[in-house]
Parts: structure tokens; C-alpha cells; sequence
């Protein structure tokens, strides 16, 4: 088969699969299959596939048409500009949480020499593995309650240079960080918790419904069960002065900016928009 037939057929059984990027995934899969960049499919498109090739090819399509999103079927996801493993154990980075990457970037100007930054529901390690890098000084602790989630977060850091710096902890939330005494002590907590309301799980797209792991999306009744018991736990961890950035689903802002009302020891309220201008990550300062 050559590489333009060979695209022609994949995009072709996609679409059949309803799949809206049906001939960007043949391109992205085709080429990682041969180890060449998407550009050399299009200046190549006359060439025969070897026949191992077609075969991984066809393994692939056939996943991805039974919705497997990319990412799985790759083992790898870019955020921030990094590769980092995936596995069906963690959610795959989405773009807009590196929103919360340059929220805590920009807020760390008035921390020390080594600030001491926590995560809480880590998945992959991508925010807390980026931040550590970008920021190239600090201490790190990330959670997650998952063990597959916080083996795969390992695999990361070792990778992207950065284990030495970050520890990594199975607990609910932050229990495991405040059992170890450090109140006070924390320069910012990020998380992108589970947000999305559990009536709406199951109209989620079909490849997020089916393949990500739903302890990363259920963010119970209304969607906001994490942030509302993170609230008093990130409080007690962080110093005056200290932040807490939190990721939010698209319509919460009003719901966020209601509990944080609440919270009397938190000021200095802000919101980011992501790229699309939703409002996507809430910061306060504690007082
Ligand atoms: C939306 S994902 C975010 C993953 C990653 N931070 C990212 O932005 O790509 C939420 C993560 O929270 C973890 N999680 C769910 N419940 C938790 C809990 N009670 N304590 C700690 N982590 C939890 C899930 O396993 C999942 O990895």
C-alpha cells in the first residue's frame, strides 16, 4: 500500500467512526508508525509501506476507530512543550491546564530561594513536572489517590530530570502532606481536581466516557466536591501570604468565587482565562 492510499483508507474509517480529526489522527499515527514527522507523508505520499508498517498501521486505526483517543495509543501526550507517558491510568493533559503552570510561575516571584509548592491529583506529573522545570529551583510534593496515576508521574519525572525534586504521594488529597506536621510551610497548592458534575459524565465524548479514568472526572453532584474539601486542607498547608490556584469547568467560576467568599482566610480573589477565554483557573492568597 503506498502512504497516500494508505491515509485515504484510515481517514475513510475513521470518519465512519464519526470522528471529527479522522485524517489529522491517519497523519499523526501513520507517522509516529514510521518514525517520521507528518511533512514527509505529504512529500513521500507515492512510497509503498513496508509491510510491518501496514500492519502496525491497521492495529492502530482499528483502535482508534473503536475510539481509543490518540494519546493511549501513542503512550505519550505534549504539554508545555514536554513529552510525557500516558497510559488509561491518568487523564491526558489538556492545554488549558497549562494555565496553572503560568498562574504558579507568576506568582512565585515573593517565594524564597526554594519554594515548597504542593499538587494535589497529580495524574500524569505534567503540571508539577512542567513547573519544576520552568522554575528550576523549589521542593515539590504532588498527590494523587491512584497508584497506576503516581507510577506513571514517577516514570515522568525521572525522565524530564526533575525525581530529585518532586516527591510523589498516595493519599486522599492532602491528608498524606499535613500528617507530616508542615502547616504553614507551603509557597502554593495547584490542583486541577475532578470537576465535571456526575449527571454529565455520561454525556461526555464518547473516547473521554469510555478511556479516561472517571476518578479524574466525577467531580460528584455538582461538580465541585474536590474543590469545596480542598478549600480548609490547602489553607492549613500554606503560609501567609501563599497561593492556591484551583482549574475549574467551564460555568463554575460563580460557584468557585462563592466558596472562596467563605473561606475568611483567603483574599486577592483573581480568575484566568484559557485560550478560549473560559474562565479556567481561580488563585487567592491567603491572608
Ligand atoms: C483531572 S485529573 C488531573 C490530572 C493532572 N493533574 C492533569 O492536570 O493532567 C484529577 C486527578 O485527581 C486524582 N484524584 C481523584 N480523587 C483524588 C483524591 N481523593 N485524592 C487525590 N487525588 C485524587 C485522580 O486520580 C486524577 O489523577
Amino acid at each position: 500500500m503506498l502512504i497516500g492510499q494508505a491515509l485515504g483508507w484510515a481517514s475513510k474509517v475513521l470518519a465512519t467512526a464519526g470522528i471529527d480529526t479522522a485524517r489529522l489522527d491517519a497523519e499523526v499515527l501513520l507517522a509516529e508508525v514510521m518514525r517520521v514527522d507528518r511533512t514527509y507523508l505529504f512529500s513521500h505520499s507515492q512510497d509503498v509501506l513496508a509491510g510491518d508498517q501496514e500492519e502496525l498501521f491497521r492495529i492502530w486505526i482499528y483502535r482508534r476507530y473503536q475510539g481509543l483517543p490518540v494519546a493511549y495509543i501513542l503512550g505519550k501526550k505534549e504539554f508545555w512543550s514536554l513529552e510525557f507517558l500516558v497510559t488509561p491510568a491518568v487523564l491526558i493533559p489538556r492545554p488549558e491546564s497549562e494555565l496553572l503552570v503560568e498562574g504558579a510561575l507568576e506568582r512565585t516571584a515573593r517565594a524564597g530561594p526554594t519554594p515548597l509548592i504542593a499538587e494535589v491529583g497529580c495524574g500524569s506529573g505534567a503540571v508539577i513536572i512542567s513547573l519544576a522545570r520552568e522554575l528550576g529551583r523549589g521542593r515539590f510534593y504532588a498527590t494523587d489517590s491512584c497508584p497506576f496515576a503516581l507510577w506513571i508521574a514517577r516514570q515522568n519525572a525521572h525522565r524530564l530530570q526533575v525525581a530529585d525534586r518532586i516527591s510523589f504521594l498516595r493519599t486522599d488529597l492532602l491528608r498524606g502532606v499535613i500528617g507530616k506536621g508542615w502547616h504553614g510551610r507551603f509557597d502554593q497548592v495547584l490542583s486541577n481536581p475532578p470537576y465535571v458534575p456526575r449527571q454529565e459524565v455520561r454525556s461526555l465524548p464518547r473516547e473521554v466516557r469510555l478511556y479516561e479514568p472517571r476518578r479524574a472526572l466525577d467531580g460528584g453532584e455538582d461538580g465541585l466536591y474536590f474543590h469545596r474539601r480542598l478549600l480548609p486542607e490547602a489553607i492549613c498547608l500554606l503560609k501567609p501570604g501563599g497561593y492556591l490556584l484551583m482549574e475549574i469547568g467551564q460555568g463554575q467560576c460563580q460557584a468557585v468565587l462563592s466558596l472562596l467568599d467563605e473561606e475568611k482566610a483567603l483574599a486577592e480573589v483573581e480568575v484566568l482565562r484559557d485560550y478560549r477565554g473560559i474562565e479556567r483557573v481561580v488563585c487567592a492568597r491567603k491572608g
